[in-house]
């Protein structure tokens, strides 16, 4: 069935091409084509939806198979991310999925990837542990005459893909330094003192956040005390801040965990340590991801602020793969649609490069409607 999608293959990988910045950099776009993008999301985000309903395999009644070779299970997230695939690429669907867990193992990537080509699957989805080291086995996927679908995370040294459906990190970074800025102003904080518990080191989720975050910190001459890698994982939030407690004791009033995972090892360790965070405490807690977790412990003013990176790509990808299907040249960039969460007293006004930013109240029902 691939084969004869190689000539679409060639000429979506120039169109990607053309694109700025697809298939670039971690920050793929410029801030300005992100907002058109963003907005450009929302109605497609309604009609994939739609279209989820309908039969993928409009042709030969044939099953069309996908690989997706997947991060791991590091995070909410990542369950989220999982299950959104899971459903919409199932034999009800007209799909069937191969599924590999790659457990956060950048090599056991590659290896599902070259396992993919060798049972000559229809497509391969890849959401990339790291940003780099993919040329090689992206052509392998061409030679092969297999699209590729690069989701969440960004390729950066490569084009060899049809389509990308992912995140703006860099604005979800710019966005939690922002609103800082605005909540330090109407709370009083004169001084900030931050320690920074990053994601994966590498992967752009990682590096869009901390470009974002920093860029800020840089403006306003906040004081970055320390930024280390938890892996994006609850244990790994635990123990950098369990060091962070023992290194700067008294010293940090803002803490900034790069998903709601190390948040919660994040508060663990502060827990034992007598730290108080959240609206009413020493510490403001900043968190990226926006799950349903996540959100009950901005409602147990615990977590301050949170930045959703939406998980829900399926419907998008499935969208991707209609278009190629029927002959059409598919969206090659699709930024999900994402919002800032607080409670009401957290929900200050800020902008992004002159954009006004709005702020989602997390209510009960938020709370119930999120993944
Ligand atoms: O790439 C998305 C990031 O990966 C999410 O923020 C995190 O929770 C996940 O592990």
């Amino acid at each position: 069935m691939k084969k004869r999608f190689l000539s679409l293959m060639c000429a979506s990988v120039m169109a990607v091409g053309l694109l700025a910045g697809c298939g670039g950099s971690s920050d793929s776009s410029s801030d300005e084509s992100a907002a058109t993008e963003e907005s450009a999301t929302a109605s497609s985000e309604e009609e994939a939806s739609a279209d989820i309903k309908a039969d993928a395999d409009t042709s030969d009644g044939e099953l069309i198979t996908v690989g997706f070779a997947q991060v791991g299970h590091e995070s909410d997230w990542r369950t989220a991310s999982t299950k959104s695939a899971q459903d919409v690429f199932s034999e009800e669907n007209g799909y069937e999925l191969s599924f590999v867990d790659c457990d956060n193992d950048s090599a056991a990537q590659l290896e599902a990837v070259r396992s993919f080509i060798e049972q000559d699957l229809d497509y391969i989805i890849i959401d990339p542990i790291v940003s780099t080291g993919w040329d090689t086995v992206l052509t392998e996927c061409e030679e092969a005459g297999i699209p590729v679908i690069v989701i969440d995370r960004t390729i950066d040294d490569s084009d060899k893909y049809v389509a990308w459906v992912g995140s703006n990190f860099k604005t979800e970074g710019l966005a939690a330094g922002e609103w800082l800025k605005a909540y330090a102003e109407e709370k009083g904080i004169s001084e900030i003192n931050a320690v920074v518990i990053s994601g994966t080191t590498g992967a752009s989720a990682q590096i869009g956040r901390s470009e974002g975050f920093q860029e800020i910190a840089d403006r306003e001459g906040w004081n970055i005390l320390d930024e280390q890698t938890g892996d994006f994982t609850e244990d790994g939030g635990q123990e950098v801040m369990e060091n962070y407690c023992k290194s700067y004791e008294g010293q940090f009033n803002v803490v900034v965990c790069q998903n709601d995972n190390e948040a919660f090892g994040a508060m663990t360790a502060m827990d034992n340590a007598g730290v108080s965070y959240g609206p009413n405490g020493d510490v403001v807690l900043i968190s990226f991801d926006a799950c349903t977790a996540g959100l009950e412990d901005v409602a147990a003013e615990k977590i301050t602020a949170d930045f959703e990176c939406n998980p829900l790509a399926g419907p998008f990808v499935d969208e991707v793969i209609k278009t190629i299907e029927s002959g059409g040249t598919p969206e090659t960039e699709v930024y999900m649609v994402e919002h800032w969460f607080a409670l009401s007293d957290a929900i200050v006004d800020f902008e992004i490069d002159g954009e006004a930013q709005e702020m989602t109240e997390v209510t009960d029902d938020v709370i119930e409607a999120q993944y």
